[in-house]
Parts: C-alpha cells; structure tokens; sequence
C-alpha cells in the first residue's frame, strides 16, 4: 500500500471483541503522523500530548513533530522499568490536568514498551479512558508490547502487576527510527519474531534463517518483512483470544524460563528478549524430550536462537529457576501451563510438564549459558592515583 510520501507501508488489521485498529509499519510513517491520525479521528483533538523518553526525544522530537501544525505537548519518562510505576502514572496524569487535557484529548506513546505500557495504561485511567495512539521505537516494540491492548505498570512485588487492556487507535511502527537502537536492543527484539516464526510461521523462521545478515544490518526491506510478519502473527492470536483464556498463551513460548532467568537474575543481567532466547532453547530441550520437535528440528531452532544472539551469560542454579517459575503469574490455578513448539510453525499448551523436566531442561540451558560471552557493563576502571 502507497499512502502521503509514497513510500511503502504494510497495514495488519487488528480484529478483537473489544476494538477493531490498524497496525502500519514500514519507513515514512513519522512524516505523516498527524494526517493519519487526523483522518482516524476526524480531526486532531485540542489537546495531543505525546508520551516520551528524554532520549528518544532528543534525537526523534524534531521528526516527530514535523507533520504537526501545532506541536503536541510533550510528557517525558525517564528510561527504565524502575519508572513504570502507579507513581510515574499519577505524576503524569497530574501533569496532563494542568495542561488541560479533558475527555477528548489524544495521547500517543512515542518510545520503546516501557513508554508504551505506561502511556496505554495513563491513556486507560485518564479520565476513564481516552483515546491513544502508538508510535513503538524499539525492535521489541514494533512487533509485541505495540500490539495487543495489554497495559499496565510494576509493582515493588513484580513486573505488570497492575494494568488493564485498553487498545489504541492505531499503532505505526516506523523503521527508521531503529536505526538507533543499540545492537544489543536490536538482537534482544528480534528473539520475540524468532518466537512468532516458532510458534505459528514456518515462512518467517526460513526468511529469518536466508536473510539474517540483512536483518541485522537494518536493511529496511528485511526488517519490514519481519516486522510486518510478527506483528500478523500476534494479530491473529489476539484477535481469536484478546484475554489470554486459551490460544494467547503460546505468545508465551520461552517465557516460563525466560521469566525465571530474568527474576533469578534479578533483572540485571540480560535484556527480557535475551532471557525469552535462553527459555525458548530450555523449552525447545523439553519438546524434543517430548517428540514434538525432532532433535534436527530443535538443533535448527536453536541456531537460529544463536544467530541473533549473543545470548549473554548468566549464572544461577537450576533449583532457583525451577522455583521462580512456580511463582510466574501466567500459571492459572497452580497448574504449570507451558508452550511447546510443534514441528516448526506450530505449537500447543500442556499442563504436565513436571518440575524434574523443568530442571533439565534449566541444566541443559545453564550448561550452554556458562558458554557464552558475558555482556555485563564493567564499571570504568579508577583512574591512577597520581603520587
Ligand atoms: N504490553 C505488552 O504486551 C508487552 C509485551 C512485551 C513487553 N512488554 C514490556 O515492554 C517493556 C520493554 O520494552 P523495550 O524492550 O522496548 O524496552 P524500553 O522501553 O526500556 O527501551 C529500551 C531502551 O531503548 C531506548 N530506545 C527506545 N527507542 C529507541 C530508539 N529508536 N533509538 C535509540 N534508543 C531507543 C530506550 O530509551 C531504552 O533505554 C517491558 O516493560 C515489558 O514488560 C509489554
């Protein structure tokens, strides 16, 4: 589809019982933001505000703005799940208020999931409810938190504790503004489309497999193939299951023991799509246990997993990962629900995974993570005492 500046855009239609919106992502979207919000609502509300970090603002506010006659009133949260709190929520909501906002004004959410999940969520509460729109810069954005209609904010007890679905008008995921991102950031993303392939899209494994050093160069044709799949694919899921009752659970493929990683490493250690790479090989360990991978099946997967990696290293016990899934919010009634892939493209959702295939499968992961590179910041070395 050719819309305003000519320039490529592909449009995924979200269909769900609650909200019905298109998702556009490709390269010229930034351009003509404010026409193509303009012609959703009707016409640009009073008041726009736009939810942003300082330093995505710094160096995308100018692109942003341009397509505005009047620019939006900027709101910023500062980088970090530290600050995606109640707190943050209020402070913002406060400062919306004194900026006027009524019922009818328009938030969008300019930034990575983290901006994203506050500003759905302020969007929510504000009011009850107004009307918002995403603009994801992250890799990880673009193609999931975007999409979907989960909000929410972290809790001192755990991450996403309090939130609500509330979806947004639109999402446009411009693939410029990925230029950037950290590689690092880039890769961890990019776990979360491997996942969409394993899951639910044989087509997208081979492509990510062919087309790999054109992904990670950013060449904007690959990635917007990648994007553009992903994001069908999670449109799909949601749009039979907007709850998480049945089908969405295979969204969290890799996450069980990806959760555990991150929590057992207290956040600290690896970006959240670098541990969803480390439970998508444990998970991957158990469905060839089980046959529903074969062990060529599974060792391809697990290429590709290492293709966009490093996966960084990390180092914990199996006993302590196997406990922090027991405590993951996703298990319903205590029973452990886990996502298998089936084959290449397929996967299901078993109940019976024990805790001693659980622990396996985290010693098979450990033993491949001792291996890897360790990716932690080494703080600057002190500079010499001058005697
Ligand atoms: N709602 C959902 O369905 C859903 C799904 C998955 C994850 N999430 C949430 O998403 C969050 C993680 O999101 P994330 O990975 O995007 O992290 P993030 O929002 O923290 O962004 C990562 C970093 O990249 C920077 N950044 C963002 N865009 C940039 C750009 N274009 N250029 C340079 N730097 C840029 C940010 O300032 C930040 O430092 C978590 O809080 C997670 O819970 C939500």
């Amino acid at each position: 589809m050719v819309l305003y500046d000519g320039k490529s855009v592909q449009t995924i239609r979200v269909d769900t019982p609650s909200a019905r919106y298109e998702v556009h992502a490709g390269s010229g979207l930034l351009a003509s933001l404010a026409p193509r919000i303009e012609r959703l609502a009707g016409r640009l509300p009073r008041r726009v505000f736009v939810l942003t970090s300082p330093e995505i603002w710094a160096l995308w506010g100018e692109a942003f703005q341009k397509s505005f006659a009047e620019a939006p009133i900027a709101l910023f949260l500062p980088a970090g799940e530290k600050h995606k709190t109640l707190r943050s929520a209020e402070s913002l909501a406060r400062q919306m208020i004194r900026a006027g906002a009524d019922r009818g004004s328009l938030l969008i959410a300019f930034g990575g999931g983290i901006v994203g999940d506050v500003g759905g969520f302020l969007a929510a509460i504000f009011m009850r409810g107004i009307a918002y729109v995403q603009v994801p810069t992250t890799f990880l954005a673009q193609v999931d938190s975007s999409v979907g209609g989960k909000t929410g904010v972290n809790l001192p007890e755990g991450k996403n504790l309090v939130g609500s679905f509330h979806h947004p008008l639109a999402v446009f995921a411009e693939i410029s503004v990925l230029n950037t991102l950290s590689g690092r950031e880039l890769r961890a993303g990019l776990m979360e489309s491997v996942k969409a392939g394993i899951i639910r899209d044989r087509a997208l494994v081979r492509f990510m497999e062919e087309r790999a050093d054109e992904i990670l160069d950013r060449e904007p044709k690959a990635l917007e193939r990648v994007i553009a799949a992903s994001i069908r694919m999670k449109a799909g899921v949601v749009g039979r299951d907007e709850r998480e009752g049945g089908l969405r659970m295979i969204l969290n493929f890799g996450h069980t023991l990806g959760h555990a990683v991150e929590q057992a490493t207290r956040y600290k250690v690896l970006l959240h799509g670098e541990a969803v790479g480390w439970g998508m090989i444990a998970a991957l360990y158990i469905a060839r246990l089980r046959g529903t991978v074969s062990r060529a099946q599974a060792e391809r997967l697990e290429e590709l997993i290492h293709r966009y990696g490093p996966l960084p290293r990390f180092d914990v016990s199996a006993a302590k990962l196997v406990s922090a899934t027991g405590a993951d919010k996703k298990n319903v009634g205590g029973v452990r629900r886990f996502v298998l892939p089936i084959g290449i493209g397929d996967s299901g959702v078993v109940e019976d995974v024990t805790a001693g295939e659980l622990r396996e499968a985290a010693e098979y992961m450990l033993a491949e993570a001792a291996k890897a590179p360790d990716l932690t910041p080494k703080p600057a070395p002190k500079p010499e005492k001058q005697s």
